[in-house]
């Protein structure tokens, strides 16, 4: 699918929003329960900028069709070199490849602020994100157990890691 990979501005935030609320809802790609409010994603936006941290929206025909971020591991000085990675696909534009060109995406700005390394959060049963982060080079360097917990079911997290 073409698409138009840019950084996230804040007119780009009801698509964002949107395309959140839907993972909110419908998948176990976050654990929020409750959706967020544009007013909260602006508050997100700013901050992540202000860090120099990258949201990257993926428009297609004039609206967003996907965003990904990279975020801090951890906000302590000793692991600024270590991001986290975080994607979301309107479900109808989902295996299309949005996906990957938006971790390709956030891979090159990652290496552009002298990350060297980039981890990812993925429920074990989300295989779409599983199989996604593999095919992009990412490994699986464990499993936490029952770490979250949504829609009345506990949940194992499988993190990957990708050396830049
Ligand atoms: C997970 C998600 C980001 C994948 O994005 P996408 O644009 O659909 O993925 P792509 O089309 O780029 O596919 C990349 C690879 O993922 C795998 N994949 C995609 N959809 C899949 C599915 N439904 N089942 C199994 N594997 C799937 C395939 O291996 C695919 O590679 P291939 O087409 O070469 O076989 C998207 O499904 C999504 O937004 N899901 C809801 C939110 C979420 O779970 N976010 C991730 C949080 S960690």
């Amino acid at each position: 699918m073409e698409a138009d990979i840019r950084p996230a501005v804040r007119e780009d935030l009801p698509g964002i929003v949107e395309i959140y609320n839907e993972a909110v809802r419908e998948t176990t790609g976050t654990y929020d329960s409750e959706p967020h409010t544009i007013e909260q994603r602006a508050a997100w936006l700013e901050q992540c900028t202000a860090k120099g941290f990258p949201v990257l929206v993926a428009e297609v025909n004039g609206t967003v069709a996907a965003w990904g971020a990279l975020g801090p591991f951890v906000e302590r000085a000793g692991f600024r070199h270590t991001g986290i990675c975080a994607v979301y696909v309107e479900t109808a534009s989902r295996g299309m490849g949005l996906g990957t060109t938006l971790i390709e995406a956030l891979v090159i700005e990652a290496r552009q602020r002298e990350l060297h390394t980039m981890l990812a959060a993925v429920d074990a049963a989300n295989d779409a994100s599983l199989r996604l982060h593999e095919k992009l080079g990412f490994k699986r360097v464990g499993t936490f157990r029952e770490v979250g917990r949504k829609n009345g079911r506990w949940h194992d997290v499988v993190y990957l890691q990708r050396m830049l």
